[in-house]
């Protein structure tokens, strides 16, 4: 156990160090479960998002995305039933402090006082997880609106406009990227449980009767994509929801886990949610999104299969995964494709203008080619210190690879460029950088 959080304060160390998290509102002490990206964690946590998108919308004629407002009407969360008992945890508040905790995760770890101060603590209470604002001038229930707690009821208050517009039949899908805000009563484990957060959500609508199949086969394609970028497989496996624990529009869900430090934990939800949504929207909006069946001519609501992934817990999970300790280094082994830097330059001296005028060029020859081969990398430039102590902190940004320009590039047009992994150097031509790297961080 002292070894796994050992694991989490190096990883979280090595975000604040290395500019990929930040606590929230750091400079007057932080604010409990909200976390900034810094600029090497903006860029990893985009190229996830892209990644996802790549599999969602690009592999997929029928997959639309959308970007839907965080505010929406008060009757949505009535309708999805987030207002009733469908979005509650149960909590217990201690007598002496006031500090509220997760019933069911005291008792998981056998807690039976306050953990903050040892006071009494009160029954459970249901306690819901929407954050409330208000529109408009005047404070009052009229006023009253949520900040949404999923992304996709913005997908499905859009059902019939995207059907419309892109003139699409069942089976189809709606995704979309985006935030979603819970009050959480126990965020924590860093950006795994947060207040504020970001999902990427997919919504397949589909005729009932294959509600099994598809259910089955965005499985194994969500299970893919992480293997695909990298994942170890013995770190994820598939967690089937008992009858009991199921979420209220859920007819059946598996988790797919990934083994953090902390132990195995949900990184993202496959849900057959049936016709809830559907129906319940067109109940309470009035607003027909009901189909009909073309052989029977019988009216059905779509049943929809879902798959939800929250984009900051699969960041954790990817550098998690990614992190390893080497002799004196430390090393994110990041899949290339979501390495916030694909490559670093360095002249070999930063005080010898000639090097540095030749770095800087092929540093800007790979952020903007002018060969009309395609989009430039995002790349590092680092003349400080030693190319050793410069190599070990890119290893620590998981930067796949550094590129020196040393005296013999100026006669040759050549530079080393060495491998995170396996740190091994090769000579290479300047004119075939750009390729290579391509090939090797995109395969193309
Ligand atoms: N629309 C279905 C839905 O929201 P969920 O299981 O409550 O289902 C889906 O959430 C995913 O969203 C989770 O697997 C997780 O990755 C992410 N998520 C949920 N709550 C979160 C939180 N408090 N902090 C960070 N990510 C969260």
């Amino acid at each position: 156990m002292k070894k796994e959080n050992n694991l989490m304060e190096k990883i979280v160390s090595l975000c604040k160090r290395r500019g990929f998290v930040f606590p929230g509102s750091e400079i007057y002490g932080g604010i409990a479960g909200i976390y900034d990206y810094g600029p090497a964690g903006v860029e990893l946590i985009n190229n996830i998002k892209q990644a996802w998108r790549e599999q969602i919308f690009r592999q997929h004629d029928n997959i639309f995305e959308v970007d839907s407002s965080i505010l929406m009407q008060k009757k949505v969360w009535d309708a999805s039933g987030h207002t009733s008992s469908g979005f509650t945890d149960p909590l217990q508040e201690c007598k002496k402090c006031h500090r509220r905790y997760r019933a069911d995760h005291l008792t998981e770890e056998g807690v039976i006082k306050c953990p903050n101060c040892g006071g009494e603590l009160t029954e459970p209470k249901k306690f819901n997880l929407l954050v409330e604002t208000h529109l408009g001038p005047v404070k009052d229930d009229s006023s009253l609106t949520y900040l949404r707690g999923e992304t996709t009821q913005g997908i499905y208050v859009n059902y019939k406009n995207v059907k419309i517009t892109m003139r699409a039949d069942l089976p189809f899908g709606i995704g979309q990227i985006g935030k979603a805000f819970r009050n959480e009563i126990t965020p924590g484990h860093f950006i795994y449980r947060m207040r504020e957060f970001e999902q990427m959500e997919q919504q397949y609508f589909i005729k009932p009767k294959e509600a099994a199949q598809y259910f089955d086969s965005w499985k194994k394609e969500r299970m893919q994509w992480y293997l695909h970028l990298g994942i170890k497989e013995e770190n994820l496996r598939f967690r089937p929801h008992a009858k009991d624990e199921l979420a209220h529009y859920a007819r059946s869900a598996e988790d797919i886990e990934y083994r953090f430090p902390f132990g195995w934990h949900e990184i993202e939800g496959i849900h057959n949610r049936g016709d809830w949504d559907l129906s319940r929207h067109s109940k309470f909006s009035g607003e027909d999104l009901s189909e009909t069946d073309k052989d029977t001519k019988k009216k059905f609501y779509p049943y929809i299969i879902e798959t939800s992934a929250g984009a900051d817990r699969l960041t954790l999970a990817f550098l998690a995964d990614a992190y390893r300790e080497e002799k004196d280094r430390v090393v994110l082994s990041l899949h290339p494709k979501l390495a916030p830097f694909k490559a670093a330059v360095f002249p070999l001296l930063r005080n010898k203008p000639e090097l540095v005028e030749k770095a800087k060029e092929v540093y800007n020859m790979l952020k903007n080619p002018s060969t009309g081969s395609g989009q430039g990398f995002t790349v590092a430039f680092d003349d400080r210190g030693n190319i050793g102590k410069r190599y070990y902190s890119q290893d620590e940004i998981g930067t796949p690879f550094c590129v020196t320009i040393d005296f013999d590039t100026l006669e040759k047009d050549d530079v080393t460029v060495r491998d995170r992994d396996t740190m091994k150097q090769e000579r290479v031509k300047i004119k075939d950088i750009f390729s290579i790297l391509n090939k090797n961080i995109y395969g193309k």
